[in-house]
């Protein structure tokens, strides 16, 4: 008997078997082959072995005077120092019936007696190599559960960090609007009220100050607004986007008749969403779409397909672009490419855009040629 035991080569297999001639000829035949053999002469006995040795594979007789193998192997499987281990009955049965109770008795395999040397062989490799492949494969079970528990432990402190930074930025925000309202109307009040009696100089002084003040006040209601989107956020519910779009032109109609814009709006659908912070997404598109024009009239355009269970909106310009370098840090808060001075507003439109669409289950994305136009994309989750 020559058959190459290459995997399993060098496992402990424990045979039980109360009769020794059996014993003797087994062991023999798989101490050529390589393996270690460990013997029991009685069930129980074979049971105390199998918890001490712990091998890789029981070879186990089914007659045996006392308990049966059906019964010690059903032990084996109970308990928890022994239930992984295979064990492969050795019966002289041909009864089918017997051979399926050791199968329901947790066996994996069984051999028939007079043994075959080859092939008891071959099973029991087969057996062991099935064995160190169920081994591994927990092993790495194991480790991924431990790295999904980390993982997911990272994200729920992640996930309080951000709530705590959302309340604190809301808190903080909301106290802070008080004393600056005071230092303001005082401000406007002195320069009101001494313009002209104190020097040239002062009055410009006070103006830069009042002028701060007043900044300062507005990037304290973007921070609040940022802030509201987390804590103010309200349970999605079908929303007709199309009632959006026009509501959100309605509220441009100025900026809109100024600059001489056309707006476009294709046939729009009804998403799953908060529609009081879906319309703040709308408006700051278009409203962008319109500010950043270039000398002639801004034409925006605003479509809508199907992305799986999801819509894709666009809003698209023909106005200044964007370089490609910016794409991404456009959408951090208070990020703007140019001075106030050229284009109003504090940088919030587009953070608050992308925090509204990720609470969606969305994503909104960038794609512009600068002197040509812009492409503002987000999905939004569609009715179920
Ligand atoms: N349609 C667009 N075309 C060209 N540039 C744009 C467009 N939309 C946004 N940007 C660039 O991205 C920056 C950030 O936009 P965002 O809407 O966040 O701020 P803002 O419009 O400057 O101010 P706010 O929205 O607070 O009034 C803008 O300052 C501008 O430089
Ligand atoms: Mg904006």
């Amino acid at each position: 008997m020559d058959a190459p035991a290459q995997l399993a080569s060098g496992g402990t297999i424990l045979i039980v078997d109360d009769m020794p001639a059996n014993l003797e000829v087994v062991t023999n035949h798989l101490e050529r082959q390589g393996y270690r053999a460990v013997v029991a002469l009685s069930g129980d006995e074979g049971i105390e072995r199998a918890e001490y040795v712990q091998p890789d594979l029981i070879l186990l007789d089914v007659m045996m005077p006392g308990t049966d193998g059906f019964e010690i192997c059903r032990r084996l499987k109970a308990s928890d120092r022994t239930r992984a281990i295979p064990v492969i009955f050795m019966t002289a049965l041909a009864d089918t019936t017997d051979k399926l109770a050791g199968f329901a008795a947790g066996a994996v395999d069984y051999v028939t007696k007079p043994l075959n040397g080859a092939e008891v062989l071959a099973r029991i490799e087969s057996h062991l190599a099935l064995y160190a492949l169920r081994r591994q494969l927990a092993a790495q079970n194991a480790q991924l559960q431990q790295e999904i528990a980390v993982r997911s432990e990272t994200q729920a402190a992640l996930q309080r960090s951000n709530t705590e930074f959302e309340q604190l930025a809301y808190v903080a925000s909301h106290d802070m609007q008080e004393p600056l309202r005071k230092i303001a109307s005082y401000l406007q009040l002195l320069s009101q009220r001494y313009q002209g009696q104190l020097d040239a100089d002062a009055d410009e002084f006070i103006g830069y100050a009042v002028d701060g003040a007043k900044r300062m006040q507005a990037l304290i209601n973007d921070l609040l607004a940022y802030s509201r989107v987390g804590t103010k956020a309200r349970p999605f519910a079908p929303t007709d986007c199309m009632l959006l779009v026009r509501t959100a032109l309605a509220d441009l109609q100025f900026a809109i008749e100024e600059c001489g814009a056309r707006v476009d709006i294709a046939d729009l659908p009804m998403v799953m969403g908060d529609a009081t912070q879906l319309s703040q997404v709308f408006r700051n598109l278009i409203s962008n779409a319109i500010k950043f024009h270039r000398d002639e009239p801004p034409v925006v355009r605003v479509t809508a397909e199907p992305a799986g269970a999801f819509w894709r909106f666009t809003v698209s310009d023909n106005g200044i672009g964007i370089a490609d370098e910016y794409f991404e840090r456009i959408f951090v808060i208070f990020q703007r490419l140019h001075g106030r001075t050229r284009y109003a507003g504090t940088g919030i439109g587009l953070a608050i855009c992308k925090k509204i669409v990720e609470r969606h289950g969305g994503r909104i994305e960038v794609r512009s040629v600068v002197g040509e136009g812009s492409t503002f994309a987000l999905t939004l989750p569609a009715l179920q």
